[in-house]
């Protein structure tokens, strides 16, 4: 699988998911950049990797437009965005207690965000001349969520991607939806740590009846998707 010299740029990449997928595709010879709205772990993690960081609050239009235009300066092209940036929260709350505030922040991060990347990245994703987009929905699009604005948002982010997938072809742009399980991130385990107060269990417990995957594990799907090789595969894809 080759990465060498493919620019790669993991929005929301300081943690997690983002985070392993980051030091994988540097591992095998891509130019990662890293972008997150959380500036220390941000730049710890790309330092770890000797990748560059910026930093970025993809619900801002104006700061998605100079992350963009910094790697264009930079670098002249994208090859691939990865977009992994997130917000899990109303966990566990009932919708007649769910606030407008918690649907429009979890909504403007995951829905507003991956449309504002796209948009600005398309411009430097038609430069490569063979772009790959990768999308972080969930599982939680299709089977549900412990928060209706989470499970909502990530509905919309597939349905995104499904509609930005064939408008974005002709310019050999691929664009694929990634939809995880469980996977053992700070997201999952600041949920499962709500659950264990809720229902006064341990936490322990709570994350060893989860088997959670590893955010290793779903870099490694990552890391092909962003490969040539995978340049045969179309829509929406599912990980443990
Ligand atoms: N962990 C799971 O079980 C799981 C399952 C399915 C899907 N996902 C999705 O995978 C993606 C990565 O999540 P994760 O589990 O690694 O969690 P995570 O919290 O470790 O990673 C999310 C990253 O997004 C960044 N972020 C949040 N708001 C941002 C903003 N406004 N601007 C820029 N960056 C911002 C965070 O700082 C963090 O680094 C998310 O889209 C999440 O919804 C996770």
């Amino acid at each position: 699988m080759q990465l060498q010299d493919k620019i790669i740029l993991v929005v929301g990449g300081a943690t997690g998911i983002g985070k392993a997928t980051a030091a994988l595709c540097a591992a095998r010879g891509a130019r990662v950049i890293i972008a997150d709205i959380n500036e220390t772990a941000g730049a710890e993690t790309a330092a770890a990797i000797t990748a560059p960081f910026i930093k970025v609050d993809v619900t801002s239009e104006a700061n998605v437009q100079a992350l963009y235009s910094q790697v264009n300066e930079q670098y002249g092209r994208l090859d691939v965005l990865i977009h992994a940036a997130g917000l899990l929260k109303g966990a566990f709350t009932s919708i007649e207690e769910l606030t407008l505030d918690t649907w429009k922040l979890v909504m403007d991060i995951n829905v507003k965000g991956s449309f504002l990347s796209v948009k600005h990245a398309t411009p430097l994703l038609k430069k490569s001349k063979r772009g790959v987009v990768i999308l972080l929905s969930s599982g939680a699009a299709q089977s549900g969520s412990s928060s209706y604005a989470y499970g909502a948002s990530k509905g919309g982010v597939t349905s995104l991607g499904i509609t930005l997938a064939g408008k974005l072809a002709p310019d050999n742009i691929r664009l694929n939806v990634l939809h995880p399980g469980n996977i053992r991130t700070p997201m999952k385990l600041s949920v499962i740590e709500a659950d264990a107060q809720k229902r006064g269990e341990s936490m322990d417990k709570l994350v060893a009846d989860s088997h959670l995957g590893e955010p290793e594990g779903v870099a490694k799907v990552l890391a092909w998707l962003a490969s040539d090789d995978a340049d045969y595969l179309r829509g929406n894809v599912f990980t443990r």
